[in-house]
């Protein structure tokens, strides 16, 4: 039977460390202290172009970029035809604009609202090294991203923050939106930003591998479990930024498994410590039918 909704094909999850934009933008990639950070997304960058999805939902922080301190929504969609790279403070990145899907995100705002989440609704911003450096990693430097995005993102900048089990259950209706959708796109959903890392104060440079292992080995097999650890297990453990690990929570609660389907299979893992003040994260799960 030929497809006729959207579905989901497949989730992807990294870290999005700016300084990982800059090696690529200064042509540092492979550098000694570069290089095997890199090579850890070879695999990634030939798998994304044999399953180049229709769409990505991409979930990820800004970090008082697009939104200052003067608002801040705990998750907010993208509507937008286009969002540009935005200046962090050095210019923006070279790199292309991020096409987005205004009909699908607009649907997925409508489901998703309608199941009880409160989403902000944005049609205008600029994205942050949160969606362009997981992109960056994933395609390299093109001429164009392989395909529209939709930006998702989730405060973990100013407290009080969203829980892992909100973000694991956002998730689920994320895909119960996708689903209901009556055009037959494939959509990959990726969840960006952690692992342990700390950037001030005075835990500052805090890496945390066994609890970042660890979190990797119950994302893949037991992800409600990891849902029901509290915001400040994280903080405390993965450092005041290891809290950006939460959303990767999004992405897998948008499998089938969490809907009472299959398994997910790992495609890929990879590990890397340090990048920046940042340990780096980064795994694959694909959808089995
Ligand atoms: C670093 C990591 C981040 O996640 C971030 O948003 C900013 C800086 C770092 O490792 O330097
Ligand atoms: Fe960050």
């Amino acid at each position: 039977m030929s497809q006729t909704h959207a579905r989901i094909t497949a989730s992807v999850y990294t870290s999005h460390v700016p300084a990982i934009g800059a090696a690529l933008d200064l042509g540092k990639t492979g550098t000694e202290y570069w290089a095997p950070l890199f090579k850890g997304y070879e695999l990634s960058k030939q798998w994304l172009r044999d399953h180049t999805p229709d769409v990505i939902f991409l979930v990820y922080n800004d970090h008082a970029t697009a939104f200052s301190l003067d608002f801040i929504p705990t998750f907010a969609i993208g509507c937008a035809e286009q969002y540009q790279p935005a200046d962090e403070g050095w210019g923006a990145r070279p790199v292309p604009p991020v096409i987005g899907h205004p009909e699908l995100a607009a649907h997925i705002a409508q489901s998703v609202i309608q199941q009880d989440f409160d989403l902000t609704i944005v049609n205008k911003m600029d994205v942050d090294h949160g969606l362009t450096v997981p992109l960056s990693l994933m395609c390299g430097q093109p001429q164009a991203w392989p395909c529209p995005v939709i930006p998702f993102a989730v405060n973990v900048v100013q407290y009080p923050v969203p829980s892992g089990r909100r973000c694991f259950q956002l998730g689920q209706a994320i895909r119960r939106a996708i689903e209901s959708f009556d055009r037959p796109l494939n959509v990959q959903i990726w969840g960006t930003g952690g692992m342990s890392h700390q950037l001030q104060g005075p835990r500052a440079g805090l890496i945390n591998s066994e609890f970042d292992n660890a979190f990797l080995d119950r994302l893949i097999a037991d992800p409600a479990g990891q849902a029901a650890v509290p915001h400040i297990d994280y903080v405390r453990e993965a450092g005041s930024e290891g809290i950006e690990l939460v959303m990767w929570l999004i992405a897998r609660g948008a499998m089938a498994d969490a809907a009472g389907g299959p398994a997910p299979r790992v495609a890929h893992r990879f590990y890397h410590v340090p990048a920046s003040n940042t340990a780096v994260g980064h795994l694959i799960l694909e959808e089995q039918s």
